[in-house]
């Protein structure tokens, strides 16, 4: 059915170098084709393993329309299984999470372990000899590929996909540069989420991770008159300065936006509040803890970095400054759930970790001073993409001063609209038959 329907859409008709068509926002027969193409080709985030510390852990997540579970099993790895019961097909688990001792489906009771494997059958004898405990296909089966990077945990659908490092890339150095800021070099993400919805696309949000053109402007509202923006941490003395005729719009101009075209990752540069001095005292003594892990460069390098947020196509965002995890779920063409999640480091002073969590309600919960203004954003996209206006959205900014390698790796201006034209780069190549 899919198949049939995606042969008559022309996804080149929808993607041009420097626009995409606006159905590809609003029409519910691309949103299922994507599901089923981007979020059934790409390798997708699924979860970080610190969520799942013991064996029965889990978490429940979709990929594109299908629900899966991350567990942690009895023989400590982390397992990715299809959220479907071998029976009838039911959905097995609906909590968010829990620790599972095992997994029983509501309907005629079935258990699973939490590898995914058929454990037992209610009233077994019914079945007669036809009932092979061990048959993948009665259970909640594997995915085919799972990856855990530095405790980043993704999955993919697709049979025949490079594998996760190379489908990550240079992207990769942006989850090194977090996890090496931690003290025992792993990072925590079991301090709550953070869960909204919005009503628009989720590809707005997408979007929104690596946009600094919109900065000054739709989060005018946080700066001062004189162009500064609340501070951000303890111990800094003022916030961010963002105002468009600061000189920070001036830095942003610098080439220092990328992307990669062929896997639709991006990020944008470096902000520079991150260089500012921090005198707290437990930021101090968390420093000390981190010199004898790094050499000094490794270390300038890590507690001042140079990308500030960068977007794991198709689903995670992972920002350095009010550090988190942003997690796309699509619900619908025009409706999206977020999913974010504070990042800790494991062995840092207490009081900084929780400073990480006060901040980033401040920027980032759905009451928050920025995200509220990102989220009201994507809304007036969606209703302003029924209006019959341009049929075209328009990504042209700095097209003609793309730098791109031999690897399909793309440079430009902080400001530019790279990492939105690296991103449909990818979707049409994933959409395509
Ligand atoms: S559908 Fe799960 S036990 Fe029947
Ligand atoms: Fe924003």
């Amino acid at each position: 059915m899919m198949d049939s329907i995606s042969q008559q859409l022309d996804i080149e008709m929808l993607v041009r170098a420097d626009s995409v068509h606006r159905s590809v926002y609003t029409d519910a027969t691309i949103f299922d084709l994507e599901m089923d193409r981007i979020f059934g080709r790409a390798w997708v985030y699924v979860g970080h393993d610190s969520e799942v510390p013991d064996p029965g852990d889990y978490v429940t997540r979709t990929m594109g329309k299908r629900p899966v579970i991350m567990s942690r099993h009895t023989d400590g790895e982390v397992y990715v299984i299809h959220n479907s019961c071998g029976h009838r097909g039911a959905k097995v688990c609906v909590e968010a999470r829990g620790n599972a001792q095992p997994f029983r489906c509501p309907y005629h009771g079935w258990t699973f372990k939490t590898n995914g494997v058929l454990e037992a059958v209610s009233m077994p004898r019914g079945y007669g000899d036809s009932l092979d405990l061990s048959n993948p296909g009665l259970g909640m089966r594997r995915l085919p590929n799972v990856g855990n990077y530095r405790g980043f945990v993704f999955a993919c659908l697709d049979e025949n996909t490079v594998s996760l490092e190379d489908w990550l890339g240079p992207a990769r150095n942006s989850i090194d540069d977090i996890v090496d800021r931690s003290p025992s070099g792993k990072v925590l993400l079991n301090a709550g989420i953070h869960r909204y919805v919005f009503r628009g696309n989720w590809k707005f949000q997408l979007e929104n991770t690596v946009d600094m053109y919109h900065v000054p402007f739709s989060h005018e509202s946080t700066l001062s008159p004189q162009g500064h923006q609340f501070s951000r941490r303890r111990g800094d003395d003022a916030g961010s300065t963002i105002s468009d005729e600061g000189r920070a719009a001036e830095r942003w101009e610098k080439r220092e936006a990328w992307g990669a075209a062929e896997h639709g990752h991006s990020y944008t540069g470096h902000q520079p509040v991150a260089d500012k001095k921090r005198e707290d005292p437990a930021y101090l003594s968390y420093v000390e803890s981190l010199k004898d892990k790094h050499s000094p460069e490794r270390l300038a390098e890590v507690l001042a970095p140079r990308r500030h947020n960068t977007a794991f196509y198709p689903n995670m965002s992972l920002q350095a400054l009010n550090q988190h995890v942003r997690v796309i779920c699509p619900i619908a063409v025009d409706r999206t759930e977020i999913l974010v999640w504070p990042v800790l480091f494991e062995g840092a002073p207490e009081e900084m970790n929780r400073d990480i969590i006060r901040g980033l309600n401040v920027t980032h919960s759905a009451a928050s001073l920025i995200q509220t203004d990102d989220l009201e954003n994507f809304h007036r996209c969606q209703m302003g993409a029924n209006a019959e206006n341009s049929e075209w959205v328009w990504f042209a900014r700095g097209a003609d001063t793309d730098q791109t390698d031999n690897h399909g790796n793309v440079t430009n201006t902080g400001t530019g609209e790279l990492p939105q034209r690296a991103q449909f780069k990818a979707w049409a190549r994933l959409m395509t038959p």
